[in-house]
């Protein structure tokens, strides 16, 4: 029998050897310090990372996360279509789908898996959940992957049975939802995933693995923002394609 720091060990030899295979990766012409000297006297990013700073410094409430590189000179689109969002995949999407969605565009399911961690901040909707609290299935009981004293809490606090309005719900520990960290996963963990997809992560044979990574390690932080890099880097546009919008809002 494999004892558990084995897993957490083979994990680790495996974070390794996707990061070092990742390291070279040739992403076009992004680059960090892409904009330097293209705006006369005046840096971009320092201007763009003084209102970021200011931002934080005014709201304490968003603070916690890892810092990491951005990589820059993407164009934007003058293309946007309705049936493009049904390319994403739903909250209750199966993790073998999910995982073919992302591979799809570049991404394998070690990134879909640290990407999804995006949920340790940010709401979803009671629409959304309330089938996993009151009659998961058509059985008349809750959704038996969820902690029950959770599925309390979230009938009790955010999705009442019966109630009109469509209450938000955190996604995260409410203590930590505004703090990238391995919440979201150690929440799995304990079957708190709040979406039907969030569980389904840690309960799946091929990612169960990595939330137990994520979810007991301080690697997430870090590999957050290498694995947003890559995310940032799909279907890019760089070159002549695209344009540089003059309008943040609209296309020029
Ligand atoms: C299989 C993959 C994913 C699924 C099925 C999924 C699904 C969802 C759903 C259903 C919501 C709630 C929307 C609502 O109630 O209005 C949500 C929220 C959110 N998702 Fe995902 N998601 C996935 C991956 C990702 C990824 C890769 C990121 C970012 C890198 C991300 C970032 C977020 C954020 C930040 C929120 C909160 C938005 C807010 O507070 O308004 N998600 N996701």
């Amino acid at each position: 029998m494999q004892r558990p720091g084995g897993a957490v060990q083979l994990a680790m030899a495996v974070v390794a050897v996707v990061l070092a295979a990742s390291a070279g990766l040739c992403r076009g012409q992004l680059a960090g310090g892409f904009y330097d000297g293209k705006c006369g006297n005046s840096s971009v990013e320092t201007v763009i990372h003084d209102a970021v700073q200011a931002r934080l410094a005014w709201d304490k409430r968003m603070c916690g996360g890892a810092r990491y590189e951005v990589q820059l000179g993407r164009r934007d689109g003058t293309v946007s279509q309705a049936y493009m969002a049904a390319q994403l995949p739903g909250p209750d999407v199966d993790i073998p789908t999910a995982i073919d969605m992302f591979a799809k565009k570049g991404l394998n399911s070690f990134d879909m898996a640290i990407l999804m961690g995006a949920h340790t901040v940010g709401v979803t909707h009671c629409s959304l959940v309330k089938h996993r609290l009151h009659d998961f299935n058509g059985t008349g009981k809750p959704d038996p992957s969820m902690d029950p004293l959770y599925v309390w809490i979230l009938t009790t606090f955010a999705c009442p049975s019966g109630q009109t309005f469509d209450n938000i719900v955190y996604l995260d520990d409410p203590s930590s939802i505004l703090t990238v960290d391995r919440s979201y996963y150690s929440q799995i963990l304990k079957r708190r995933g709040v979406l039907d997809v969030d569980q389904k992560l840690g309960d799946n044979g091929a990612t169960a693995w990595m939330v137990q990574f994520l979810g007991t390690t301080d690697f997430f932080p870090s590999m957050f923002g290498y694995a947003l890099n890559k995310l940032a880097a799909v279907d890019v546009k760089t070159g002549a394609a695209g344009e540089i919008r003059t309008n943040c809002r609209r296309t020029n």
